[in-house]
């Protein structure tokens, strides 16, 4: 049961202001985290952390901020066998200012330089691969290697490298900003609506299953061409950062443990609600332990996790 995350790694330090910034302040941190973050990161932590072989493929640099990353995520679980060779990059890093009161989170990243990466590939194919738009052309190395194998994108941002991993993935799983963004309108609140939407999403790799995830209010998704709105579990949401990330490892877990679509689903809904109720991204991962009671302390049971 192996999982691979394809994307970026990023070093995230988190400060906690809960009002609006406005410009001309200065504001007094009571709080701050530091810890590694990014979606494939994030996704990888969650997968090692639950016990499956999980693999990392990100470019780090050799600097402070890589060293860190590399000796927390290996805590978690987490293989670094197959890091992209990019010789000389530094490693990417955000400033975040997360509002404990809103649940909300403003985000100013570094990325790494892009200069090519080599890719390298295990000898065994993976059971998923876990993609966020980050390293296209690493990512389609990977599922032509391996074309089989059943790949998940984290589609947050539509831009021409998330639409390349979309358009070699099974399922694609996005952010209400990556369809606003793709059909250039805001999500339409009717079911007529919402399914148009999801079918257009779906013709990005005709044959794929698709979702969208809208933070706070849950997602939607088609079932034998109906739709489904899945609420999100209730959370005291003190920080979002990740929550979007830790949904879509539980997601790709799932997947590697043979769990249909909307069990998947329900699964990466239930941790990320989790995430959300504390500080920092992949510091706020919970146990599989810890999201399968909460999932039976609302009466959902998913078979064969334990
Ligand atoms: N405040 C919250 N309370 C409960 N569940 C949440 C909350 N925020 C997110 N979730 C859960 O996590 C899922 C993914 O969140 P979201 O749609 O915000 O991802 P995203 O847009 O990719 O954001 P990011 O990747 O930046 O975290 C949601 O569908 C929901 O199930
Ligand atoms: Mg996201």
């Amino acid at each position: 049961m192996s999982i691979f995350c394809v994307g970026q790694a990023a070093y995230d330090i988190t400060a906690r202001v809960d009002e609006d910034i406005v410009p001309d302040q200065k504001y007094r941190l009571t709080t701050h985290t530091e810890c590694p973050g990014a979606p494939a990161l994030n996704g990888a932590c969650v997968c090692g952390k639950w016990g499956a072989s999980s693999y990392l493929v990100a470019r780090i640099g050799e600097d402070a901020c890589g060293t860190i990353i590399k000796n927390q995520v290996r805590s978690c679980g987490v293989n670094l066998d197959y890091l992209l060779d990019a010789p000389g990059v530094s490693t990417s890093f955000s400033f975040i200012v997360a509002n404990g009161k809103t649940g909300t989170r403003t985000i100013f990243n570094f990325p790494s330089q892009s200069i090519e990466a080599n890719v390298r590939f295990p000898e065994e194919a993976p059971d998923v691969i876990l993609c966020d738009g980050h390293e296209p052309e690493a990512t389609i190395a990977f599922t032509k290697r391996f074309p089989q194998v059943a790949v998940v994108v984290d589609a947050g941002t539509c831009c021409e490298s998330t639409m390349q991993t979309a358009c070699v993935s099974d399922y694609i799983v996005s952010s209400r900003a990556f369809v606003e963004q793709y059909t250039g309108k805001s999500l339409p609140q009717d079911d007529e609506g919402i399914v148009e939407v999801l079918h257009a999403l779906g013709e990005i790799n005709p044959g794929c299953k698709v979702a969208v995830t809208l933070g706070p209010e849950g997602l939607v998704y088609l079932e034998d061409n109906e739709l489904v709105r899945m609420p999100a579990f209730p959370a005291n949401a003190v920080d979002s950062t990740g929550a979007g990330d830790i949904f879509h490892g539980a997601f790709a877990y799932g997947l590697s443990r043979g769990l249909s679509f909307a069990d998947c689903l329900t699964l990466g809904s239930m941790t990320a609600s989790i995430s959300a109720a504390k500080m920092g991204s992949q510091r706020s991962i919970p146990e599989l332990d810890e999201v399968l009671d909460a999932l039976e302390a609302h009466g959902i049971a998913i078979a064969g996790l334990r």
